[in-house]
């Protein structure tokens, strides 16, 4: 599943103490099938050494351009020639500004600048302190970088070995990973702006209780994380659920069916795509008690009156941009029973051009479904898979609906 499968990576290390982060960005890029070449500068080599991460890449390092063991002893041609892309984690303020320059006075910013431009991207994960990285220079450095092409990946704020707190640390592993596959997927939403709703609503009885549902949320998560991994900028409003924003992606958290109203109206795009996965309360309390209801020793329940919650997708599905076509809107029905008779009834009801199905209690908290989709031709089955896997998948169909090639 992961793009990153089969590809041929060039590891650089620079010198900075974010070293120990390439430890783990090249077993986790070993993990995602990728065979890791390992280059370190003298200076990384201060931080790292070779033997670990010889170990991890299962491949013996190249640390000086006099390394004979290439038959011509050209290594700094040699490594690149068959790489899918140099990634240059940490990159230090120093080897920016040698990049910047066009340095080649070690074996790495060597092999960079003697890299075939058009075939092997150069992506680079700075990593320094924070009055290094904030330094009119770097800053210029970076500016000018972009400019040549060069793929640099953002810092990552906080707390610094220095002591100090702010922007310039490096990326985690895991965050260059998902970096790296989204720079390797198919860009089909590129430009694209995707707003998903995810998770159940919480619709509150009192101070300290409510009513809501099984939904995970992470189907829509996977929708959202898919939808930037395809190039969109995306935003992902979501209802009461315990998962990590996926890399990339806006977050706007809600916790009642109106507030998720609210949010989707402030943010939904108007030409772009809106994904409802929400499993949105269908009622509400209609009065919901300030204060804790307590029992009152007669052995009655209070009476709880119901009002019906506002129809989100049916709302956005009605808008000038949705019925004139700049916004494509898709729903999700979840079911438990008759999925293809209530998925093709709800897609007319809801007025949208497409409605994926699934059934609700098989999926609820899982990590994989099935869907099927729904338009006005007919239905189209996504087998069971992976929540991400099918996310992809639905991803693709939404693009090419786009493209106007369904
Ligand atoms: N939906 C919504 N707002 C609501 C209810 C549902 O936006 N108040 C959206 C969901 O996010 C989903 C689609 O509508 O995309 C269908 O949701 P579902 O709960 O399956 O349908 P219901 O409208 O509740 O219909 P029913 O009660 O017949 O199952």
């Amino acid at each position: 599943m992961s793009t990153l499968a089969g590809k041929h990576i060039v590891l650089g290390l620079s010198g900075g103490i974010a070293a120990y982060k390439s430890a783990e960005l090249c077993r986790a890029l070993v993990k995602a099938g990728v065979t890791v070449q390992v280059v370190m500068t003298e200076a990384a080599e201060h931080f790292m050494t070779a033997v670990t991460m010889q170990a991890l890449s299962g491949r013996p390092v190249y640390t000086s351009q006099w390394d004979a063991r290439e038959g011509n002893n050209m290594a700094h041609i040699n490594l690149s020639r068959e790489a899918d892309a140099i990634v240059v984690a940490p990159a230090s303020a120093d080897f920016l500004s040698k990049l910047l320059h066009g340095g080649a006075d070690e074996l790495l910013s060597l092999m960079c600048l003697a890299r075939p431009i058009d075939k092997v991207p150069l992506i680079v994960a700075p990593a320094m302190n924070r009055e290094m990285w904030q330094n009119p220079a770097t800053q210029r450095n970076v500016a000018q970088l972009k400019a040549d092409g060069i793929h640099v990946l953002d810092v990552g704020q906080g707390d610094q070995a220095c002591g100090e707190t702010g922007d310039g640390r490096m990326l985690e592993a895991e965050e260059i990973l998902e970096d790296l596959q989204a720079f390797f997927s198919p860009q089909r939403l590129a430009g694209q702006k995707v707003l998903v709703t995810a998770g159940p609503t919480y619709e509150a009885i009192d101070p300290v209780r409510g009513i809501t549902n099984l939904s995970s949320g992470k189907m829509g998560f996977a929708v959202a994380r898919a939808a930037r991994m395809a190039g969109a900028d995306v935003t992902l409003v979501a209802g009461p659920v315990s998962l990590a924003t996926p890399r990339g992606v806006k977050r706007v958290d809600v916790r009642s069916a109106r507030d998720m109203l609210q949010a989707v109206l402030a943010q939904v795009p108007s030409r772009g795509v809106f994904v409802a996965t929400a499993a949105v309360a269908d009622w509400r309390p209609a009065n919901a008690a300030d204060q804790k209801i307590k029992k009152d020793g007669s052995g009655q329940a209070p009476e709880l009156g119901f009002v019906e919650n506002p129809d989100i997708l049916a709302t956005v599905a009605q808008s000038p941009s949705a019925q004139n076509g700049d916004l494509l809107c898709v729903g999700f029905a979840a079911e438990s029973h008759d999925l293809l008779a209530h998925a093709t009834a709800k897609r007319l009801r809801k007025g949208v051009p497409l409605l994926v199905g699934n059934i609700g209690p098989a999926t609820f908290g899982q990590d994989d479904n099935a869907l099927l989709l729904v338009d006005a031709q007919g239905a189209r089955e996504l087998p069971h898979a992976s929540k991400q896997v099918l996310a992809t998948q639905l991803i693709e169909d939404i693009a090419r609906r786009l493209a106007g090639t369904p």
